[in-house]
């Protein structure tokens, strides 16, 4: 079976967004439909669909749907009404920058066409979603291809949360998009992949995407990761990212950064894969992102069973920033960047 038909993470078909829901998976792989902006807000909110350009391109795809409901033939009134779908959807989910990214594109796809008839209009919105769904399934298959040089035959690779399928447009994904392509190549490689407390996108997702594709993958618990590098384990540590900044600084799921810290320790090349839609040039230092909290409910509870005493104090920020210098290399769908982040990210763009 081919990549296309294992599943689709995201498709807009016949003015409805319909996705794969999430929350769902591993044990059933049911599918929701968005009708309107406001399912998709809620599906991104909800995590039914989640993972940095996936968000993005529900986005797109919510906006396109948005303004097929807007009912004028006047472009001001027509805008004014884009910009409130766009800033209710921007407002789902504050750290991967692709969701910002995206948000603008369609902003900017409306703006540039002004002079355009509302119906047309609404049409192009539709094209544009749907181009910024296949540039980022394209996008992927460049970047996996680039992360190759990286890779050797017979390597153990661990990676953390989903940077994979369902993390994206579909098909190959992020850092899971490096691994997929290196096994493609006869590769024999094996995936350590951590379950990712406390919304287990590891081992619901990570381990059920790799799972389909017959690539060989051991599930282990986050706290595991240090004991596995210490006995030799790992040759690497390949995860995704929700925003890289100017100096190369990337947030991503917690407990990254402890990962980045363990493998610096050990010796083990660190890499980051992420297109270039997740590089964020106008923050400068990774200090200055925003990062999410999330429903302490997450933590206090598994499978809607209480884990926790009622009423204990709980933290739950989804994600962290991994400093620069624990960053071996970046991998976009430009080429590999390599330390020092600060002046190689500026050349690239
Ligand atoms: O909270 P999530 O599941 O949306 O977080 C996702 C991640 O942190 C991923 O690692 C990141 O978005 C890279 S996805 C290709």
């Amino acid at each position: 079976m081919g990549k296309k038909d294992m599943f689709k993470t995201i498709e807009y078909n016949g003015g409805k967004v319909r996705l794969i829901d999430q929350t769902r998976l591993p044990l059933e792989e049911v599918y929701v439909e968005c009708n309107d902006f406001r399912d998709v807000a809620r599906a991104i909110k909800s995590m039914q669909i989640r993972g940095a350009p996936a968000i993005g391109v529900a986005a797109a795809m919510g906006i396109a749907l948005g303004a097929r409901g807007i009912t004028t033939n006047d472009f001001p009134v027509f805008y004014s009404e884009l910009l409130k779908i766009c800033e209710y959807l921007a407002n789902t989910r504050p750290t991967a920058v692709n969701l910002f990214w995206a948000i603008e594109r369609m902003k900017s796809a409306a703006d540039k066409n002004r002079n355009r008839d509302v119906e047309s209009l609404k049409e192009i919105l539709e094209k544009e979603a749907v181009k910024i769904w296949q540039e980022d399934i394209s996008t992927n298959r460049s970047m996996g291809k680039c992360g190759q040089e990286l890779i050797e035959d017979g390597d153990t690779i661990l990676t953390h949360c989903n940077a994979g399928a369902l993390a994206t447009g579909g098909e190959y994904g992020t850092a899971l998009g490096v691994i997929k392509i290196a096994h493609e190549e006869g590769k024999r490689v094996k995936v350590y992949a951590d379950e990712t407390r406390p919304f287990l996108q590891g081992s619901r997702l990570t381990v059920w995407e790799l799972v389909k594709e017959g690539i060989p993958v051991r599930l282990i618990t986050d706290n595991m990761a240090g004991y596995f590098m210490g006995k030799g384990e790992i040759d690497k540590v390949i995860v995704g990212a929700d925003r890289i900044v100017a100096n190369g600084d990337t947030a991503n799921k917690i407990g990254t950064y402890t990962l980045s810290i363990l493998a610096k320790e050990h010796g083990i090349p660190f890499y980051v894969v992420a297109p270039l839609s997740t590089i964020d040039m106008s923050i400068p230092e990774g200090s200055k992102i925003p990062i999410e909290e999330r429903n302490p409910q997450e933590v206090t509870h598994l499978n809607n069973k209480r884990i926790a005493p009622e009423g204990v104090e709980v933290s739950n920020p989804a994600f962290d920033v991994t400093p620069n210098k624990y960053i071996s290399a970046i991998v976009t769908e430009k080429g590999i960047i390599k330390p020092p982040f600060l002046d190689n990210i500026k050349r690239l763009f």
